[in-house]
């Protein structure tokens, strides 16, 4: 039924339905809305017939009277399927996170997509507790499509409880689901490569985890003339607060409405601010610091003893060393929506500024006891899977992907469907890439290994069988001989 869609797609007109009856399925799509109409069990002609009509209105009432279940061929709306040549590009990113995460020794690690609602709930007033796809189950449990892997991550770390050995090193990459307002690259449902340091309360966590960033990049073809990674500390903004008095309970909340800036209007932020407790001279001190764009006038600013200009210089150090200082830079403003981050914040853009962050990621060592456990220091990442492949189609620089079969078997006969079957049987014992193809003529096989790019035709004809012999036809170089089929392999 599927493989019909794609060819009655292309039959779509505005304002007409066509529908093919059956007496076992039928189907209709709807020009303008790609309606898909199945019905198995209602059908009541027994002759295929296709009938055209102009309006949606008399379709409806049609299909009503009919008994037709009508489903949307679409999925719904922010998410997305994954044909052949989207999954080869979904394949190729996630190798490439998996390989970057091997080089830098990560352990791979996964979790459920559905998680406890509690483990979202967190009262900053952050964006994406907003945006659950939060439920009740059948059980009247409080069940929520995760919208993001870190608190999973700190649920297991918390699990394994001490027999877990410090550092831990694990990357993942899954499926998180949030309720955004969709522009390029963000969706209701996204692919994330998270990587995390759990005990490391050095500096030397975020190094390392930068230099998988930048690693990556490396790898995709993208260099630091399409790609900056900024990076502050929320320290940079506690010592601002300590320096106005203000209490420490409000720092989290400070940090997710000072997150807005640039996407709110300043007296909005203001008005948030003050609502949260923050007083006007405080609100001026704030926003002046978080204008700050070098290193040391943010030393002359706060102060050569401040832990956030310590971490920040030592982080710089260790680029230079790893060798990507080139694609670092101290920002201010980038203090990150996410409640839980303590210490050094870091997100990657396209120096065209045409996309939203590409990934984003820092240290939050006290989230641990947020879940009611001992803290532990930790440190990471998510890479979302939509952004990069913006940005690498803006490039040029997304991959030609081709389907990978190595043979491709076509009995001349059809009787010969039994030899055919066991010299496929052979080659894929070997490990090898084969399809058999049947039912078709010569010239659509010829055509169709040209398409796949194939390595090898295998005709099993008649009289070479008669031999203990195939004839194989290598594409690239147009050779043609018969051999057995033990020298096939
Ligand atoms: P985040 O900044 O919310 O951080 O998301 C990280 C990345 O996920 C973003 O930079 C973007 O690439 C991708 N992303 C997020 N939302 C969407 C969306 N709606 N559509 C497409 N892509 C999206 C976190 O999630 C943290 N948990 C990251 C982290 C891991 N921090 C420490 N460890």
């Amino acid at each position: 039924m599927a493989s019909l869609a794609p060819s009655l797609h292309q039959m779509l007109r505005p304002r007409f339905a066509l529908s093919l009856t059956s007496p076992s399925s039928s189907f209709s799509l709807l020009g303008s809305r790609h309606r898909l109409v199945l019905h198995h069990l209602f059908a009541s002609s027994s002759q295929t017939s296709a009938s055209l009509s102009s309006t949606s209105t008399t379709r409806d009432a049609e299909e009503e009277k009919q008994g037709l279940e009508v489903i949307d061929v679409n999925p719904p709306r922010g998410t997305r399927d994954f044909p052949p040549e989207e999954m080869r590009l979904r394949n190729w990113l996630f190798q490439n996170f998996r390989e970057v995460s091997g080089v830098l020794a990560f352990e791979e690690v996964d979790f459920p997509v559905l998680e406890s609602e509690s483990l979202f709930i967190r009262k900053a007033g952050e964006e994406i507790t907003q945006q659950l796809y939060n439920f009740e189950d059948k059980g009247g449990r409080r069940v929520v499509l995760r919208p993001e892997i870190t608190p999973s991550l700190a649920r297991l770390v918390i699990k394994q409880g001490k027999s877990v050995s410090l550092p831990l090193k694990w990357f993942t990459i899954g499926q998180c689901w949030r309720y955004e307002r969709m522009t390029r690259g963000r969706r209701r449902e996204h692919y994330q490569w998270n990587m995390d340091i759990f005990g490391v309360s050095k500096v030397r966590a975020e190094a390392e985890l930068i230099h998988a960033i930048v690693l990556l990049f490396e790898r995709l073809g993208i260099t630091s003339l399409d790609v900056g990674i900024r990076v502050s500390s929320r320290k940079v903004l506690q010592s601002v607060l300590e320096m106005h008095n203000i209490p420490e309970h409000l720092f989290t909340q400070v940090c997710v409405v000072v997150d807005k800036l640039g996407k709110i209007t300043r007296e909005e932020i203001e008005k948030e601010l003050i609502s949260v407790g923050v007083s006007s001279e405080a609100i001026n001190g704030i926003i002046e610091v978080l204008s700050i764009k070098s290193l040391s006038k943010l030393e002359e600013v706060l102060g050569s003893e401040r832990e956030a200009v310590a971490d920040l210089k030592k982080l710089f150090s260790l680029a230079e060393h790893y060798g990507y200082s080139q694609w670092i830079s101290f920002d201010a403003s980038v203090v990150r929506g996410l409640a839980y981050y303590t210490g050094i914040v870091f997100e990657a853009f396209d120096r065209e500024g045409k996309l939203r962050a590409i990934c984003g990621g820092g240290r939050y060592d006290r989230l641990l006891s947020t879940f009611g456990s001992d803290d532990i220091s930790a440190c990471g990442f998510g890479f979302g899977d939509a952004v990069i492949i913006e940005l690498l189609k803006e490039k040029g620089l997304l991959p030609d992907l081709v389907r990978q079969v190595d043979d491709i078997v076509f009995p001349l006969d059809s009787e010969l469907e039994g030899p055919a079957s066991m010299v496929v049987s052979s080659l894929r014992k070997k490990g090898r890439s084969v399809d058999l193809i049947e039912d078709k003529r010569l010239k659509w096989v010829f055509k169709h290994v040209e398409r796949i790019n194939a390595e090898r035709l295998i005709l099993v004809g008649n009289s070479e069988w008669q031999r203990g012999m195939v004839r194989v036809k290598i594409l690239s170089t147009r050779e043609e001989y018969d051999v057995s089929v033990d020298e096939l392999v």
